[in-house]
């Protein structure tokens, strides 16, 4: 059954898990995670980005939601829209069916400027207002994603902010969170401690000084009934990396977020951890495997079945680490 992320987060924060949100954008991708979800009993967040809906076809994926839930009626599923950009992309969000939508005010409208907190809580709350009316939950943001060891700049892969962030601005202040939830009434918070979007994380295992965990423990302190939420969270695996290059790919190297971390995070107020790069490579480690050691092969089946394999693999793990399995 479809149910909201205020629903589903209310029942992880009395129950003591995290939520793993992965992206989708496919059928394969949405296989998988649900099989993975229905193996373990786990509630599910499915998230699509603007670039998914972009990618899919809105049409497409509300009706391979339909599918999704019709297939696993005891599986609860949230359908969450990751880094709407401005009110009407939450809006259209809602229409299609979704439980969920994340207004990103932290950043412009083009997803890259860093935005004031005025913009940002002005824009988060109309949201908020909108989607309340029908029972839809948002999810905020303050604080800019962004690599404390990069300066929050252009990373290798194009994710990153654009032009000069300030150290401040890459750690959410605890006092402006405390503020923001007030202003917004928002369901769920994202916050800002040193991750970034994409494989490119940490150069080297991170420590305090680039993942700044602390500041979760300092929001959670002063907002304890808040449902934190982790961005950038792929750990990066290196078994996926090496997997990646051994069939012809450049992967570089490379540390995602440990999962140690973000066990550390859910017991302090984190309850949906955002995982994409994580399953891209699986899929993608899958994939070259097959082409690399059968080059005569060309059925799209052949190696899209391994690559679901591989997804639904990494999905697991990732219930069981964060103690969602258990709880459909
Ligand atoms: O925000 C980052 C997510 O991994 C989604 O990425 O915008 O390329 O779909 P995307
Ligand atoms: P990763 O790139 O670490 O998987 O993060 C995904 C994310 O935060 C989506 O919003
Ligand atoms: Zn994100």
């Amino acid at each position: 059954a479809r149910i909201t992320l205020r629903q589903l987060l209310d029942h992880a924060a009395e129950h003591g898990y995290g939520v793993p949100a992965f992206n989708m954008n496919n059928m394969e991708q949405g296989l998988a995670i649900m099989e993975a979800a229905e193996e373990t009993k786990s509630p599910v967040i499915l998230q699509a980005s603007r670039g998914a809906r972009a990618y899919a076809n809105d049409v497409v994926l509300a009706k391979l939601i339909d599918a999704l839930v019709e297939i696993h009626p005891d599986i609860p599923v949230c359908m969450h829209l990751d880094h709407g950009n401005n009110e009407a992309t939450c809006v259209t969000a809602i229409q299609y069916g979704f439980t969920s939508v994340m207004m990103d005010g932290s950043l412009k409208e083009d997803g890259k400027t860093p935005a004031d907190y005025d913009y940002n809580s002005g824009i988060t709350g109309r949201v908020v207002d909108m989607a309340h009316w029908g029972g839809v939950s948002v999810e905020g943001e303050i604080g800019v994603l962004g690599s404390l060891e990069m300066g929050g700049g252009e990373q290798e892969d194009g994710h990153g902010v654009e032009g000069a962030v300030s150290h401040d601005q890459l750690l959410t202040d605890p006092e402006q969170a405390v503020q923001f939830v007030k202003d917004t009434h928002v369901d769920a918070l994202a916050v800002a401690m040193g991750t970034s979007h994409g494989a490119y994380k940490f150069s080297r295992k991170p420590d305090g000084a680039v993942l700044a965990m602390n500041v979760i423990e300092e929001i959670h302190r002063r907002l304890p009934n808040m449902h934190l939420v982790m961005h950038g969270s792929s750990s990066v695996p290196e078994e996926l990396q090496e997997i990646i290059n051994k069939y012809g790919g450049q992967m570089k190297p490379t540390w995602g977020v440990p999962v140690e971390e973000i066990q550390r995070g859910i017991k302090h107020g984190v309850r949906k951890i955002n995982i994409d790069t994580d399953n891209r490579m699986a899929l993608t480690g899958a994939i070259r495997k097959v082409l690399t050691e059968n080059p005569s092969e060309f059925d799209p089946r052949k190696y899209l079945t391994p690559a679901m394999a591989a997804m639904r693999k990494l999905c697991k793990e990732r219930f069981e680490q964060f103690g969602t399995a258990g709880n459909a």
